[in-house]
């Protein structure tokens, strides 16, 4: 079996783009610092940060070190230069579930407040709670991933707008839970440039 950074080394980036990748790899997701991919043979991920954004990697294993919680995060393996190898998360992110129509409910928006808390509670500052850094495992748990920004000194409103969003709107009986890729970018952009608020 290949050595993990001979993995790591033969993905390309160009800028953030992925060009290619090994094949005992399979790219289950990409935000804007890194790439993610799952090792074929186990149940394990690599999120390799773009050349841009290297120094992050260290950064964010000291705080899932301080969080030291694998029930609510997934558990951080190992450390390298640029990577970070952790548990892969059997599930969908809250942004898949409006894709796909999968129903977000009230006790799911609680149990992310609970790992919010929980977070407070190792002196972090729970930031960039947004909709794919919020997944949702098979038996309907809550895990937070991406967990760098945790280290800002302010809270950032995502998760708060996000949930006045989901009383206001995704909550009513005859509001869509299924939505196009295309319109769901839309309102993100809208939301970012601040030309829409909730
Ligand atoms: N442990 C994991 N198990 C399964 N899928 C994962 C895991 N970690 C990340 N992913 C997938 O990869 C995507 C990108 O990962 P991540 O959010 O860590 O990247 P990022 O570049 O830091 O994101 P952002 O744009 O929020 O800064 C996630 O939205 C998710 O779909
Ligand atoms: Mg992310």
């Amino acid at each position: 079996m290949k050595k993990i950074e001979d993995l790591v080394e033969e993905i390309v980036f160009k800028d953030n783009r992925i060009v290619s990748f090994p094949v005992e790899l399979e790219c289950v997701g990409q935000g804007r610092s890194a790439a993610v991919f799952k090792m074929k043979n186990i149940n394990q991920v690599i999120k390799v940060f773009y050349p841009s954004h290297q120094h992050l990697a260290f950064r964010e294993a000291e705080v899932y070190n301080r969080l030291s919680n694998r029930v609510f995060f997934p558990h951080l393996k190992e450390v390298g230069d640029g990577y970070l190898i952790m548990e892969y998360v059997e599930g969908i992110t809250f942004y898949d579930c409006l894709r796909t129509g999968k129903r977000i409910t009230p006790e799911m928006v609680r149990k992310v407040d609970e790992v919010l808390t929980y977070v407070r509670s190792r002196g972090l500052t729970p930031s960039d709670i947004h909709l794919r850094n919020i997944m949702l495992t098979r038996n309907n748990e809550v895990v937070l991933i991406d967990v760098v920004r945790f280290t800002q000194p302010n809270e950032c409103q995502y998760w708060p707008d996000l949930k006045k969003a989901y009383y206001k709107f995704y909550l009513r009986k005859f509001f869509p839970k299924r939505f196009p890729k295309l319109l769901i970018e839309l309102i993100i952009l809208l939301y970012r440039k601040r030309l829409l608020s909730i």
